[in-house]
């Protein structure tokens, strides 16, 4: 076995304190290899999102551990001091909308993460158009996002997170506004990254068009999570 591109333990997260507090985590663990795409799904309500937000180092646990590659990124603490660096650098974001700048063109809306980490540019733009190759778009890299269809756009953002080959990639509703066949190309290409690039994914959904495809799921219910095995649906 390789060494686990992502592994919590124990995770929990506490909104406000007293009388009103809520817990939201009571413990969650979940380990995700490289390589692998796995479904989080659950109620409204039951933990999703705050615990994407924990892994994404956008908020901060209340306790547990979280394991990022071979490196402890928080144990009852951050244990890493530029979690800045942490989300730019090791973490891809999907969400539902691609949400790309609109004043730059493929190309650049790929490219500025890897420039934002310090690399020179033209390596930067090197890597967007490999990435844009990968995702079957590299007609479409000196145009601006408005010229593309929604499909190609959403390829664009999956190649923006994958633009500094983070570990790990957290998916939140990637499908939502797709229809099946959209939704499952997606599927297929997110099962595509995880192979060839050896990152961890993560994918929250309500979708049921898109839950067949994983062979492995974690329910969340009332901030635990219960792993399954899925079907694992051939893409
Ligand atoms: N910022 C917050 N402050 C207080 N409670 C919150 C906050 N965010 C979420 N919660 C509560 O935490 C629980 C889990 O919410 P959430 O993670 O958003 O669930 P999901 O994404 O599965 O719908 C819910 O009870 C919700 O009301
Ligand atoms: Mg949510």
């Amino acid at each position: 076995m390789t060494a686990p591109g992502i592994r919590i333990e124990g995770l929990r997260k506490r909104y406000g304190e007293g009388d009103t507090a809520v817990d939201a985590l009571k413990g969650v663990d979940m380990v995700v290899a490289p390589g692998e795409v796995v479904g989080l799904i659950g109620p409204s309500g039951s933990g999703k999102s705050t615990l994407l937000k924990c892994l994404g180092a956008v908020i901060e646990p209340t306790a547990g551990r979280m394991i990022l590659g071979n490196e402890t990124i928080y144990d009852d603490g951050w244990k890493i001091p530029d979690l800045r660096a942490l989300r730019r650098d090791r973490i891809g974001f999907v969400f539902q909308a691609p949400y790309l700048i609109p004043f730059l063109d493929v190309t650049d809306n790929v490219a500025l993460l890897p420039m934002l980490a310090g690399r020179p540019n033209g390596q930067a733009r090197q890597r967007a158009v490999e990435l844009l190759g990968a995702l079957d778009v590299a007609h479409r890299a000196r145009a601006q996002p408005v010229e593309l269809s929604g499909g190609e756009q959403q390829r664009v953002s999956i190649a923006r997170a994958l633009a500094n080959r983070p570990p790990v990639i957290l998916a939140d509703e990637p499908t939502a506004p797709l229809d099946s066949e959209r939704a499952l190309a997606v599927m297929r290409i997110l099962n595509q990254m995880a192979v060839q690039y050896h990152t961890a994914i993560i994918v929250v959904t309500h979708d049921e068009k898109i839950i067949p495809t994983f062979k492995r799921l974690y329910h969340i219910r009332d901030g635990k999570t219960y792993e399954e095995a899925g079907q694992g649906l051939v893409l």
